[in-house]
């Protein structure tokens, strides 16, 4: 065969069977923690208004100034045209907006999850993709509804542990840190200004850039000469003032009496600007270069540098790419197989066997229907290598006195039962 001329883009990929029902097993899983925190759905759009993502994740971030899919749109009316639009290339920022355009606060605390697409144009590889997906939740409100307190980090914090546990991802490590506030991040901007103006001109360009526009950003730096400089940057651990310190502090309280293992990592700052106080990452050993399996923090000033109200928020996002990846790791591949598989046998046994069917798919019983066309060592065969527990014969003996041959592709045993016993036979564990 020749190659085929239209592929997918390079950095997406075609999600297919059986891997997709390790995707549907992960997200009913995540959807069940989710429900038993008591969070609730949110759907934002897929793109948004450029202006969200550069004032939301900020300008200067390697998301913001190269991996952003934008374009102007051409529009119809004169209202949209020409406004830069960009495919979400996260989903916090959408989240924050729409807490502020349907006024969301007004209902205290939101506790909201998502799960979806998000768009980067990052160098592709294992773990990384142009199109990937995270499952991903935010909890924000009014500080008076709580939203400030560090019983929500560690809450967060704790969810995220009993997920993967639940998930029997083994092997993970929460790494933790506190970014501090604005104020601490102005004076520790300041301090790394100062000690990287000696050795800026041995650095990369784009880290010469940061060290004059926003400092921080040189952690995010992946030039292998570059490092040992970084290495050797002031700490933000050293400026964070008294309230930040306590508010840290609190959070590892809690989750030390709930369990929940941790390491101090004080040089994780986080690739987006919006980040305040807790941040931190889980990784994964089994990931290779990409092991971050998900990453998040707090985000006490988002809503206001878009626009909106004072709303504390901490949340996070997994890359669902990678969950599959770790799952695919530590356990065998989740397959749904068919229950049994209808051989319908010899003329006119179609619509007979399409009666069976959908009275055995009422039962919640998993039926592949087969073909009257078919010999019978065709549709064997066929349910055997469809991993089908159970072939159903439908022939004319069968449909004349109602006792249908049900063989076990198993074990090769055949049963004779009569038509109202059969969801019994096939729901029967052997
Ligand atoms: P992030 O660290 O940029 O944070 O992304 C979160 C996770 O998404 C990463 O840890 C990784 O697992 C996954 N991810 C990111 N880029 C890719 C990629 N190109 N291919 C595959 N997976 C990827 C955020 O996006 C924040 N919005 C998280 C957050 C929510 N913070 C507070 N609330």
């Amino acid at each position: 065969m020749t190659e085929p001329k239209i592929k997918a883009i390079r950095g997406t990929r075609d999600l297919l069977p059986p891997e997709t029902a390790l995707w549907n097993f992960v997200e009913a899983a995540v959807r069940d923690v989710f429900r038993v925190y008591n969070f609730q759905e949110i759907r934002t759009p897929i793109f948004e208004s450029t202006e969200l993502f550069a004032r939301g994740v900020g300008e200067e971030t390697d998301i913001v100034a190269k991996e952003m899919y934008t374009w102007v749109d051409r529009g119809r009316a004169e209202s949209d045209k020409g406004q830069s639009l960009t495919l979400r290339p996260e989903n916090t920022a959408g989240v924050v907006r729409a807490y502020i355009e349907h006024k969301l606060w007004e209902r205290g605390l939101n506790k909201l999850y998502y799960i979806g697409p998000q768009f980067r144009r990052e160098r592709p590889q294992k773990g990384r993709y142009r199109q990937f997906y995270q499952i991903g939740a935010e909890m924000i409100g009014p500080a008076t509804a709580g939203s400030e307190s560090p019983a929500r980090d560690a809450e967060i914090l704790e969810l995220l542990a009993t997920l993967l546990d639940r998930l029997g991802i083994k092997g993970w490590t929460l790494q933790l840190n506190s970014i501090g506030c604005a104020d601490d991040r102005a004076k520790y901007n300041e301090a790394l200004r100062q000690a990287l103006d000696p050795v800026k001109d041995k650095m990369c360009e784009d880290c010469q850039r940061r060290a004059a526009t926003n400092p921080l950003r040189v952690f995010d730096c992946k030039v292998p000469e570059d490092q040992p400089i970084i290495e050797k940057l002031p700490r933000i651990s050293q400026y964070l003032d008294e309230p930040c310190r306590q508010h840290f502090a609190a959070v590892k309280d809690i989750l030390k009496s709930v369990g929940v293992a941790f390491q101090e990592n004080d040089r994780l700052v986080r690739g987006l600007d919006y980040y305040t106080r807790t941040a931190f990452e889980f990784t994964h050993g089994a990931l290779g270069a990409q092991n971050a399996i998900l990453g998040g923090g707090r985000y006490d000033g988002l809503s206001e540098s878009l626009g909106g109200p004072p709303a504390p928020g901490i949340g996070f996002a997994i890359g669902e790419d990678r969950l599959v990846l770790a799952l695919q790791e530590s356990a065998g591949a989740v397959q749904s197989k068919p229950d049994v598989y209808i051989a319908p046998l010899g003329h006119g046994m179609d619509a007979h066997a399409a009666q069976l069917a959908r009275a055995l798919r009422h039962h919640d019983i998993v039926v592949e229907l087969g073909d009257e066309n078919f010999r019978m060592k065709k549709s064997l065969e066929t349910g055997s290598k469809l991993g089908a527990r159970f072939a159903l014969i439908v022939g004319e003996n069968e449909i004349r006195s109602g006792l249908f041959a049900l063989k076990n592709l198993e074990t090769g045993e055949q049963i004779s039962v009569p038509r109202a016993e059969l969801a019994a036979k096939i729901i029967q564990k052997p």
